[in-house]
């Protein structure tokens, strides 16, 4: 495993100078603009290579039905962008697009009035959002979301644009529902205020399902196909190297799964550093090129030599 394999999630806050330790996931901060580039300088010194942006809109009245607040020139999101772009020429930036981190009721797209999914206004929604990222500077957008068609409407607006040949468009095709995004949502305040993501994302038993949806998002135009969580689901990322011969496939390390490695360690039940490599060389065995992991700035220092 490599240094360059690796993607760290950055949760940056619309509180300028907030430093903020996330409790659930230790180590971790969420982070405004003003001690992004601080904090980013000696990893990119180490070898840091490439991070994904979360948005997390905390100041009042920034959170409504649509979403608004996702693209904003003045947002978290769409300033660290620029910013990250001028401090740090080198640094491959992704962006998560979501609804979830900018809507009051904290679901990953535009709701109908029966309080379920209304794919055409998601859909339309999200793919202005990643081409804003895309315009801003981002090397890569990553829609999170599970809305049918996302990923063709994205892609097609990135051509319309003529910014297609730029941007890589990854695909989270293969994302299960769960327990195991718990702390990310402490992190980025996004969890629905009723119901949860089972409709909308996949059950943890279907291993069709992800085939399907890595084959869909293939052939809607995805450049890099994601499968999250990442170790519960070896078999999805073995199966997305073989549907996708020709892509990249990226596997995501998520909040539960390094907050369970860092529990367990506390508790004695293994050594940390020991389980971080077991863990991330058993998503790569499977098939990952790429794997999204908290354990970033720890294996900047692990594997340097
Ligand atoms: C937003 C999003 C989530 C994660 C990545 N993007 C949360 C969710 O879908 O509920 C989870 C990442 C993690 O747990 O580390 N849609
Ligand atoms: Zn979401």
């Amino acid at each position: 495993m490599a240094q360059s394999m690796l993607i760290y999630p950055l949760f940056i806050s619309d509180i300028e100078d907030d430093e903020t330790l996330i409790p659930s996931l230790p180590g971790q901060c969420r982070r405004g603009i003003n001690k992004l580039v601080p904090f980013l300088e000696p990893l990119v010194r180490k070898g840091l290579k490439s991070v994904m942006l979360f948005g997390v809109p905390l100041q009042p009245g920034t959170k409504d039905a649509l979403g608004t607040s996702a693209d904003d020139p003045k947002g978290p999101v769409m300033q660290s962008i620029r910013l990250l772009r001028q401090r740090f020429p080198q640094l491959f930036i992704s962006v998560d697009v979501c609804l979830c981190e900018y809507t009051s009721h904290g679901h990953c797209g535009i709701l109908r009035d029966d309080g379920s999914l209304n794919n055409q206004l998601s859909v339309d929604r999200i793919s202005d959002v990643a081409v804003a990222y895309a315009q801003a500077g981002a090397h890569c957008v990553a829609p999170s979301d599970m809305n049918d068609g996302r990923i063709r409407a994205i892609k097609l607006k990135l051509i319309e644009e003529g910014i297609a040949h730029k941007t890589l468009l990854m695909s989270y095709a293969a994302k299960f529902s769960g327990c195991l995004y718990g702390p990310f949502r402490d992190a980025a305040m996004s969890s629905p205020s009723f119901g949860d993501r089972k409709c909308y994302q996949l059950p943890p038993g279907g291993r069709g399902l992800a085939r399907r949806a890595i084959v869909r998002d293939i052939g809607e135009g995805a450049d890099i196909i994601m499968v999250k969580p990442a170790s519960q689901y070896l078999d999805i990322i073995s199966d997305a190297k073989e549907l996708g011969r020709d892509l990249p496939v990226a596997a995501y390390h998520v909040s539960g799964e390094y907050a369970m490695v860092h529990a367990a360690a506390k508790a004695g039940v293994f050594d940390l550093k020991t389980m971080a490599f077991e863990v991330t060389e058993g998503i790569l065995r499977a098939g990952a090129n790429i794997v999204v992991s908290y354990f970033t700035p720890e294996f900047l220092d692990w594997l340097e030599n």
